[in-house]
C-alpha cells in the first residue's frame, strides 16, 4: 500500500511537542484528557476518510505520552437528522471536543445548541458552515482549505499542459473543448473550484469552449455515468475534463475505459485532492495533474485547536482568520512533483 508522507513525521513531532507542553502544565494536578468526537457526513467519501485517518494517526501519536486521548467516530450516511443524533450520543459518551463534518452545511443549529448547552467546543471541518452560524457562539471554529486557490491551481496546471502540448487540441480548431464534473451543489468548493479553473484558463490566453457541466456529487460511480452520457453526446470532441475532485476525474476515466476508447483519443483529465488513488493515477499518467488538498495539515490544525481548547490554554498562539478560521493552502501535483507526496511502505 502506498502511504503519503508530506512531512508527516515533522508534523507529528511538532504537535507532540506542543501537546506535551500543554499536558506538562496540567500534569502536576491532573492528567489531560482529550476525548474527540468526530461526526462526518458520509462513510463513502474518499477524501474525508483519508483526512479522518490522518486525524486518528496524529491523535494516537501524541496521545502516547502524558495525555490521555480517545476518538469516537460516527458517519451519518448523508442524513443531517442522523448526524444530529450522533452528536448527542458523542456528547453523552463524554467527548470534550467535537469535530464535525456537516451533512448539510447550512443546517448546523441543532448541533451548535447541544454543544453550547454542554459547553463543548466544535471544530467544523471540510464542509464550511455559513459565517452567521459560526458566529453563533465563541467556541466554534472551522478548518478547511481556500477553494478558490484549488480552482486557480487546477486552471494553471491545465493551461501549462495545453500550452506545451498543441496536440491536446485534437481537432486543431484553436479551441479546447471541455466538460466539467462538479461536486455537490451547495458545497463551498463546488462552484468556486469550477469558476476559478475556467477563469484561470481564459486568463492564460487559452481559447476554451464549454461543451457541458454535469453534477456527480464528488462520487466516482456517478461521474462515470455522467461521463458516459457526455461521451455518447459529444463523441470524441471532448479534449479536456476538469473535475472538482480526483474521484470524479477517475470516474470519467472509468467511462472511457469501459467504452474501450484508445489512449490516443482520450482527453486530458485533471482532479483535485491528491487522494491515494488520485496520486497513483498521476504517477501512471492517467490523470494529467491534481491539486493537493492537504489533509495532514488540516488534521494538524484540527488537533492543535482541539488540544488548545480542551487544555483551556486558549487559541491565542494559533494563527486564525477572523479568530475562527484556519485555511490550509493547496499545492500543485504533477508527475514531476509527485515524489514528495508519495511514500513507499
Ligand atoms: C473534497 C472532496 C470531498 C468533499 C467532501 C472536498 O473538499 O475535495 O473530495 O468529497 O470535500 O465534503
Ligand atoms: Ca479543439
Amino acid at each position: 500500500m502506498r502511504r503519503k508522507k508530506l512531512l508527516a513525521a515533522g508534523i507529528v513531532f511538532c504537535m507532540a511537542a506542543q501537546l506535551f507542553c500543554a499536558c506538562g502544565r496540567e500534569r502536576a494536578d491532573e492528567k489531560e484528557k482529550i476525548y474527540v468526537g468526530v461526526a462526518y457526513y458520509d462513510q463513502s467519501d474518499t477524501f474525508v476518510n483519508q483526512l479522518i485517518d490522518c486525524l486518528k494517526e496524529q491523535l494516537e501519536a501524541y496521545g502516547e505520552e502524558s495525555c490521555e486521548t480517545a476518538m469516537l467516530l460516527r458517519a451519518a450516511g448523508g442524513f443531517q437528522r442522523i448526524q444530529n443524533d450522533q452528536v448527542e450520543e458523542l456528547i453523552d459518551s463524554g467527548c470534550n471536543v467535537l469535530c464535525v463534518n456537516l451533512v448539510d452545511r447550512a443546517d448546523p443549529s441543532e448541533i451548535i445548541d447541544m454543544a453550547r448547552d454542554n459547553d463543548i467546543p466544535i471544530i467544523f471541518f471540510n464542509r464550511e458552515p455559513v459565517r452567521e452560524d459560526l458566529m453563533q457562539w465563541d467556541k466554534l471554529y472551522y478548518v478547511g482549505a481556500p477553494a478558490d486557490q484549488s480552482g486557480i491551481m487546477q486552471g494553471e496546471l491545465a493551461a501549462k499542459l495545453i500550452q506545451s502540448n498543441p496536440e491536446i487540441d485534437r481537432n486543431q480548431d484553436g479551441k479546447i473543448q471541455y466538460v466539467v464534473l462538479e461536486g455537490e451543489p451547495g458545497h463551498q468548493d463546488t462552484i468556486i473550484r469550477t469558476e476559478n479553473a475556467v477563469d484561470t484558463l481564459k486568463r492564460s490566453g487559452i481559447e476554451i469552449e464549454k461543451l457541458s457541466y454535469e453534477i456527480a456529487n464528488w462520487n466516482r460511480a456517478q461521474a462515470q455515468n455522467q461521463m458516459q452520457q457526455m461521451i455518447s453526446q459529444y463523441q470524441n470532441r471532448i479534449e479536456l475534463v476538469l473535475a472538482n475532485n480526483d474521484d470524479m476525474a477517475l470516474g470519467a476515466l472509468d467511462a472511457y475505459e469501459k467504452l474501450n476508447y484508445m489512449e490516443s483519443v482520450l482527453p486530458v483529465f485533471f482532479g483535485i485532492d491528491g487522494t491515494d488513488v488520485g496520486l497513483e493515477a498521476v504517477r501512471d499518467s492517467r490523470l494529467a495533474g491534481t491539486v493537493y488538498n492537504n489533509k495532514e495539515g488540516q488534521a494538524e490544525a484540527i488537533l492543535k485547536l482541539a488540544a488548545a481548547l480542551v487544555s483551556g490554554q486558549g487559541v491565542d498562539t494559533m494563527e486564525l482568520e477572523d479568530d475562527r478560521y484556519v485555511y490550509v493552502p493547496y499545492s500543485k501535483v504533477t508527475k514531476s512533483t509527485l515524489d514528495q507526496y508519495l511514500e513507499e511502505e
